[in-house]
């Protein structure tokens, strides 16, 4: 494992703001029950899928991501924690994962729906979904009017980033509709950061000149959120076929 990016985040739980309270809440909004098929896309070490198979003792989870030592970390914990029988896990990519028409009850995808476009991701699943289904998915986004410039210019990497508004706007032209949507608590990032930095600091004095630019995009990442964590967000969508 030499990318940089893979060993700063190498051993990390949870690899975007959330918590499992907010999962919880997703997955109660949702309305998903019972012997439900579900599938996390972009699970990376699976967090949310550790939390949904506890949540809905008759659920299988079907776990996608195509960094396949991430799904290892996520057999593990889902064997350790005697929940392994209703876990599938599935190297591939999200926006083509093999499932059949038809035959997912629900789709969740915590902080990865921006490596696919809301539109782009919303259209190609929308095909899978078993009749009632629903897709859940969280989302950085504005919170503010006034963006202060440095968060502009750190969020420039994600061009599309845009407000509550913007994201119901997506999803709509994706022909499907907003249920329910929530701004998470500043904790969910919190929960993320903090093993973060902890880690990048964790690894600097051994770091060289590759991973030290890594690492110093992460601290970059914790310092903005302590500076302007009143400027953006990450908020979950729960939302169905129109
Ligand atoms: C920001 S992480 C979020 C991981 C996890 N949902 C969580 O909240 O901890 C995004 C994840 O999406 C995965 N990913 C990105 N693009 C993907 C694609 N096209 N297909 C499958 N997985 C993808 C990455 O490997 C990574 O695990």
């Amino acid at each position: 494992m030499s990318d940089p990016i893979f060993i700063l985040h190498q051993g990390l739980l949870r690899e975007a703001p959330g918590s499992d309270a907010t999962t919880l809440r997703a997955l109660t909004l949702s309305g998903v029950s019972g012997p439900a098929r579900i599938a996390d896309m972009g699970c990376g070490p699976g967090a949310a899928t550790m939390v949904t198979l506890r949540a809905l003792p008759e659920a299988q989870v079907i776990a996608v991501d195509h960094h396949a030592p991430y799904l290892d970390t996520l057999e593990h914990r889902a064997h350790a924690a005697g929940l392994a029988r209703r876990l599938q896990t599935r190297v591939a990519d999200m926006r083509a994962p093999g499932f059949a028409n038809g035959t997912l009850d629900l789709i969740l995808c915590e902080g990865a729906m921006y490596f696919m476009g809301i539109e782009a991701g919303l259209r190609a699943w929308r095909p899978l979904l078993a009749q009632g289904g629903r897709a859940v998915f969280s989302e950085v986004v504005w919170i503010k009017r006034t963006v202060p410039e440095e968060a502009r210019l750190f969020w420039m990497e994600y061009p599309e980033m845009t407000n509550r508004d913007g994201v119901r706007r997506r999803v709509e032209a994706a022909g499907w509709r907003v249920i329910d949507d929530f701004v998470q608590p500043k904790e969910d990032w919190e929960v993320y950061l903090g093993p973060l930095g902890a880690r990048a600091d964790a690894l600097r004095p051994e770091a060289d000149e590759t991973l030290r630019g890594v690492l110093d995009g992460a601290r970059q990442e914790v310092e903005l959120f302590e500076r302007h964590s009143d400027a953006y967000a990450y908020a979950v969508f729960v939302v169905e076929p129109a």
